[in-house]
């Protein structure tokens, strides 16, 4: 297994050296544990492809630690000047990944090959230390094996990648839950690639033109992928899942156990082949539990998950849509 230890200012110092000589250390953000690597060596982020079983034609987040690193990694043209320092003072620190025209230090290996690079200034005490302490920007993808479940804590992690990772900086849980909005703001007006806790209707009020809150689709359609890692089936628990809108009537007629995630009550006639879990009926405290619950049902002896559908209202898109690739 992993070196595990808790986020203190000495375990911080060993990460950033760690990350130095081009090594691997996983660390808490406010969205979901990242497997982080320096940004700026093409040797260390091959290493967390090979760790993920990620495919190369998916590129990767760098985290910084303020706004003005990213004059280093993307060019700022006077089209994105504006824009930009809006979104970063609105929602930096936070759960908001931008894409911009990449800079050649940039490796191949971190932007996929393509144009563009993805920067985001994670809220988290720990993450900005790590980057400080490790003086470079971090590549940091999810820190669990690609198609998997996100980890909300330290032990997914550990269960997840094991050995393939170099150090687990325990952080407790996260609170955010979901991973980042991604939005491409090398078009006008910009573009949702991934619905996160930053709605489309927050960027909206801050830009003051309407983003389109559907990501463009990525396979069956003549475009090209616009966000690679937007494959259908994705943040996915191992055993079956189904998203329903009649869960409880669905799970008691199940023939074999089953498991429940539901964020209404159930009836008080419930059978016992069922075990619920339930969710607060509010998207951010739902969404902060919600993989954290996955990982759960996940160890249960049951061959189905059924997930109550939530509201289709645009407060619960990000929850929608890894629901919708959890059950793909
Ligand atoms: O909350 C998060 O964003 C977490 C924490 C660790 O920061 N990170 C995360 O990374 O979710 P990952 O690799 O699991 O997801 C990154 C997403 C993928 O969908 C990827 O395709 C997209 O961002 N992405 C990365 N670089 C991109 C780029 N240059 N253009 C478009 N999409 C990009
Ligand atoms: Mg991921």
């Amino acid at each position: 297994m992993a070196r595990l230890l808790p986020a203190t200012p000495d375990a911080i110092a060993g990460a950033a050296r760690i990350i130095r000589d081009g090594g691997l250390v996983a660390f808490p953000t406010e969205t979901v544990y990242g497997l982080g690597a320096n940004a700026l060596d093409a040797g260390a982020v091959a290493r967390i492809f090979a760790a993920k079983g990620r495919p190369a034609s998916n590129p990767l987040i760098v985290h910084v630690a303020s706004p003005e690193e990213i004059d280093a990694l993307a060019y700022v043209g006077a089209q994105h000047a504006a824009p930009l320092q809006a979104v970063t003072d609105a929602f930096w620190p936070g759960p908001l990944t931008l894409v911009l025209p990449r800079k050649p230090v940039v490796p191949d290996t971190v932007t996929a090959g393509g144009p563009t690079v993805a920067v985001r200034m994670p809220r988290h005490s720990v993450a900005l230390a790590l980057i400080r302490a490790a003086g470079v920007p971090l590549a940091a993808p999810s820190a669990n094996r690609s198609e998997q479940l996100s980890p909300t804590r330290a032990e997914h992690v550990a269960q997840g990648l094991g050995d393939a990772v170099d150090l687990i900086l325990d952080g407790g849980p996260t609170d955010v839950g979901l991973e980042s909005t991604v939005l491409d703001l090398t078009e006008w007006p910009p573009r949702l690639l991934r619905p996160g806790m930053v709605t489309a209707a927050e960027i909206e009020s801050v830009l003051g033109v309407p983003i389109s809150a559907h990501p463009a689709p990525n396979s069956g359609g003549s475009e090209p992928a616009r966000s690679p890692g937007r494959m259908p089936r994705h943040y996915a628990p191992r055993t079956r899942l189904r998203v329903v809108t009649d869960v409880w009537a669905e799970a008691t007629c199940a023939a074999a156990p089953v498991a429940v995630l539901a964020h209404t009550s159930p009836p008080a006639d419930l059978p016992p082949h069922v075990q619920a879990t339930i969710l607060p009926a509010e998207p951010r405290a739902y969404a902060a539990h919600l993989y954290e619950a996955l990982h759960q049902l996940d160890r249960l002896a049951v061959s189905l998950i059924l997930v109550q559908a939530v509201p289709e209202t645009d407060d619960w898109l990000a929850v929608r849509d890894r629901l919708g690739r959890a059950g793909a």
